[in-house]
């Protein structure tokens, strides 16, 4: 059995613990000091970017957290906020993080979460669903483009630091 859900503060830790482990799979080019660092930087950045808090979730640009609970457990969730595609001013739906936890994948969840973002931008009156992925991250991207998204523009990165892994880039 499962269901979709509004995020409720208990809701915080797993959260949490599945944003870091998505936020990891997103991070191509950094080092490893710069991922050790991030659970620290994470809850910061959720509350600067976003005026989230474990207690109210997002609070800015008409953010949302929807849970997938799967048998009364956290299965996985989908972080939207508002946005505006900067050349066109066009309303967009911007799929912050949308993550499904390990023994759950393969399931079709990705999917539903996908259904359910689309669902909301209309609700919302939005006629765009939009977000970012790492090139790298092979499962999400296939998921994107079996539900039609399209790439629109690629982040291309050079590091400049003697020590750094190299080029990136995402999309
Ligand atoms: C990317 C992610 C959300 C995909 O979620 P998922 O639940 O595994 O996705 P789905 O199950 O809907 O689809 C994945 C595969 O399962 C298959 N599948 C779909 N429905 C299925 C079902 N009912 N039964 C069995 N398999 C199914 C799909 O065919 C697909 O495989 P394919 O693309 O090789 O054909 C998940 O892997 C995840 O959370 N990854 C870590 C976080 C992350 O990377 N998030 C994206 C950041 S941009």
């Amino acid at each position: 059995m499962w269901t979709l859900r509004p995020y409720r503060s208990s809701d915080y830790a797993a959260f949490l613990e599945l944003e870091i482990e998505t936020a990891l799979l997103s991070m191509d080019g950094a080092t490893d000091e710069e991922r050790g660092a991030l659970g620290e930087r994470l809850p910061d950045q959720l509350r600067t970017f976003y005026g989230f808090s474990a207690a109210t979730g997002p609070t800015r640009f008409g953010g949302r957290v929807s849970v997938l609970e799967v048998d009364e457990r956290y299965g996985g969730h989908l972080f939207t906020i508002e946005d505006r595609e900067v050349f066109t001013g066009a309303e967009r739906l911007w799929v912050t993080s949308l993550a499904v936890i390990g023994a759950l994948r393969g399931q079709g969840f990705g999917r539903v979460l996908i259904a359910h973002a689309e669902a909301e931008a209309r609700a919302r009156g939005i006629q765009r669903l939009a977000l970012g992925v790492a090139e790298s991250n092979a499962r999400a991207r296939r998921l994107y483009e079996r539900t039609g998204f399209l790439t629109t523009r690629l982040v291309m990165e050079r590091n400049l630091g003697a020590e750094g892994p190299g080029p990136t880039r995402q999309t």
